[in-house]
């Protein structure tokens, strides 16, 4: 083991109980970070519960108080973010520091390239390893000036007051992030901005503008707004995060004798991939008491364990679930037969080069698994303990917990500490429902 690794917060996991009880995720990522975002741009008080605790979402928050808004926190989970309107952002001269959030950082280049002063968002290692050409490029058509380093990575440097101009674009990629970005920019621009995407991808950006009273037009796959409206503060009730819950729905699913229920998940339709990935593998998943709570869907999930069988995964379904890949892996190396995944080669580039993390650690596990350029053959069969390394990227470590517990030895997963950016409490709440998973000694 490499000294770097060995300083770093490591866990120990392996073979626990059944997973059993009741229990709830903390709140959305997606929709926590939009929440403080246009409660800060928003005439009036917006009072945001459900929020989560991350490191992404509070680095968020963060930014915005170092920009003038003030947000109090009159408890857990709870903000009351004092909107400052469209034009009361004041900027300052020190970098704005987003962590390891892909989303900060896409999503505040839009609201960043509107303002009229100049501003710098910087990351940690993970985020500074991240393309960044994908929002630049089209800021820079609508008129924004945001240089990047070479390779077109962060730190991203916005220059302030310029015009920006509305734009049709077609995004070469699904990402919820790009489209959020321009349209977030859209709100400074003159004229129509209206994105076209390949393939549907989270609409809580559209969602949440028209909430805040902005006019927007929105269908799946489109969305078209015209700057220059306000944005009226409105409560924001977080739902439970689709892709926290994901750990439990495959440790429940893959571990005999589980019987465990999560409470009011999240249940947007362009979250829900995995659900449909893993029912298709034969999984028991039923969703009890559908409802609606803040204006997104949200249900009881009642997971039991069933016996898994390998799938060709339907690339249709890879938008939907593009943050579920890590846990998907592990219900694959677990199942009877072949898995495979195909057209989800942006893996390669969220917080780490997710194909090849996993590969690499599934491997050392004993697992079967061949990567390719957008995606994986994996036979499922049996693991034995080891050593993973999760390159700093909470999904996989997540992820790797639910290995260890059908692992035949113990495993040590290394580099663990950024699972506090999407899910503070994991061990806690996994332990809670029978996980054998904890700080390594
Ligand atoms: C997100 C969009 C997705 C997702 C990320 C959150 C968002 O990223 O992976 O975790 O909140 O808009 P991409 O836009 O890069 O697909």
């Amino acid at each position: 083991m490499s000294a770097l690794i060995e300083e770093q917060a490591a866990w120990t996991a392996g073979s626990g109980s059944p997973l059993r009880g009741s229990l709830r995720v903390p709140g959305d990522k997606s929709v926590s970070h939009r929440a403080v975002m246009l409660g800060a741009l928003a005439e009036g008080v917006t009072r945001v519960t459900g929020f989560l605790e991350g490191e992404d979402t509070r680095a968020t928050a963060r930014v915005f108080e170092r920009l003038g808004v003030r947000i109090e926190t009159p408890s857990a989970s709870e903000r009351i973010v004092h909107g400052v309107g469209m034009h009361g952002l004041r900027g300052v001269a020190e970098a704005l520091d987003c962590g390891n959030a892909g989303t900060g950082m896409r999503l505040l280049a839009g609201v960043l390239a509107g303002q009229d002063f100049d501003s710098v968002l910087i990351g940690d290692a993970s985020l500074s390893k991240r393309p960044m050409r994908r929002v630049t490029e089209p800021l820079a058509a609508m008129g924004a000036q945001i240089d990047t380093e070479d390779g077109g990575l962060p730190p991203l440097r916005i220059r302030g007051g310029r015009s920006l101009q509305g734009i049709e674009y077609t995004l070469p990629v699904a990402s919820a992030q790009v489209k959020s970005a321009l349209l977030l920019a859209g709100l400074y621009a003159y004229g129509d901005t209206v994105v076209h995407e390949p393939h549907p991808t989270r609409d809580y950006t559209e969602r949440m503008l028209a909430a805040f009273g902005w006019p927007i037009e929105f269908s799946p796959g489109y969305a078209r707004l015209s700057g220059g409206h306000v944005l009226r503060a409105t409560g924001i009730a977080v739902p439970a995060d689709f892709s926290s819950a994901a750990f439990f729905l495959v440790a429940a699913s893959v571990v005999p004798g589980s019987d465990l229920r999560l409470e009011a998940v999240g249940m947007n339709p362009r979250r829900t991939g995995l659900l449909a990935a893993l029912r298709l593998m034969g999984a028991d998943i039923v969703e009890e008491n559908p409802r609606a709570e803040g204006g997104e869907p949200v249900a009881d999930l009642r997971v039991r364990y069933a016996p898994l069988h390998g799938i060709d995964v339907p690339e249709a379904l890879v938008p939907d679930m593009i943050d579920e890949f890590p846990a998907l892996f592990i219900a694959a190396a677990t199942a009877k037969g072949r898995t495979t995944i195909r057209g989800a080669a942006e893996l390669r580039v969220k917080e780490s080069d997710r194909i090849a993390t996993m590969a690499t650690g599934l491997r050392a596990l004993g697992a079967n698994i061949v990567e390719t350029p957008d995606g994986a053959i994996i036979e499922g069969g049996a693991l034995h303990g080891g050593e993973v390394d999760s390159h700093g990227d909470h999904r996989i470590a997540m992820s790797f917990a639910i290995a260890a517990q059908l692992a035949s030895g113990e495993v040590r997963i290394g580099d663990v500490a950024n699972v506090a950016t999407s899910f503070p409490g994991f061990e806690a709440l996994a332990a809670k429902a029978g996980m054998r998973v904890g700080p390594a000694e």
